[in-house]
């Protein structure tokens, strides 16, 4: 059985003031004994103002991109032991605007989500079209490219315990979201690359994902929740999102 997921994801947004109010409302509608897993992803720069508001709260929180080095000189780079060190729990590998706007390929995420796992923090690994592949008929061929990098380096318990998120790049931050047949389709899919793990790894939908959509993806066999990213900046929408997953 695996426990639905639902994980903000706050991109390059917040400010001290914002983060404080968002966080002190969701607080307020997560309980401690959630049927649904709750994580943000916040920026790096705001993780220890995140830490000290969740002391002893249900919802757990982590990063939106780490390096693949341990430490040293990569100036701008965040670790994994960093990410630890404050708490994390989760940290996003290949967002699709990591993809896109850092030249990330499969292999690299790869060994992110690898060096995330070695360090004892989840991995949500995103995957996804661009709306160009998915019209001429490729959704299927990229997404079994980007996952089977993830599966030649990760363990079959790694895998098991990582997160997927299907996040179609046309349904990003553009109010279009996939039907839920169509995530359905590309989601069982996915858990079938992953071989025996399949059954076991949560697999997350992304892109456009509303308290009004949420509903009906929620209720697709092969859905375990959502990566959500605007929403997830108003503690209402968001809050709605979770008790649809619960
Ligand atoms: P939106 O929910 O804003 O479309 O963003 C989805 C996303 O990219 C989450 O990682």
């Amino acid at each position: 059985m695996r426990k639905s997921l639902v994980v903000g994801n706050w991109k390059m947004n917040g400010s001290l003031a914002s983060n404080k109010a968002l966080v002190k409302s969701l607080i307020a509608t997560v309980g401690v004994d959630s049927a649904v897993d709750v994580s943000i992803c916040v920026p790096a720069i705001y993780i220890a103002q995140v830490s000290s508001l969740l002391t002893n709260q249900a919802i757990s929180y982590g990063a939106q991109d780490v390096s693949i080095h341990e430490e040293g000189a990569y100036t701008g780079e965040i670790s994994v032991g960093m990410l630890s060190d404050l708490g994390c729990s989760h940290v996003i590998v290949g967002h699709s605007e990591r993809r896109q706007y850092h030249n990330e390929n499969s292999e690299l995420v790869a060994r992110k989500a690898l060096v995330a796992q070695q360090a004892g923090l989840t991995p949500i690994i995103c995957v996804g079209e661009t709306q160009e592949q998915r019209q001429s008929g490729n959704t299927l061929t990229v997404i079994q490219e980007q996952v089977a990098a993830i599966t030649s380096l990760l363990s079959e318990q790694d895998l098991k315990a990582a997160v997927i998120a299907y996040e179609p790049v046309w349904a990003i931050g553009t109010g279009l979201t996939a039907t839920p047949e169509q995530a359905q389709e590309v989601h069982q899919f996915i858990r079938e690359q992953l071989g025996s793990a399949g059954g076991s790894t949560r697999v997350l939908y992304g892109g456009s994902v509303k308290a009004d959509t949420a509903v009906a993806l929620f209720l697709q066999p092969d859905i375990d929740g959502a990566l959500v990213g605007g929403a997830a900046l108003d503690a209402t929408e968001f809050s709605a999102i979770i008790s649809a997953a619960g």
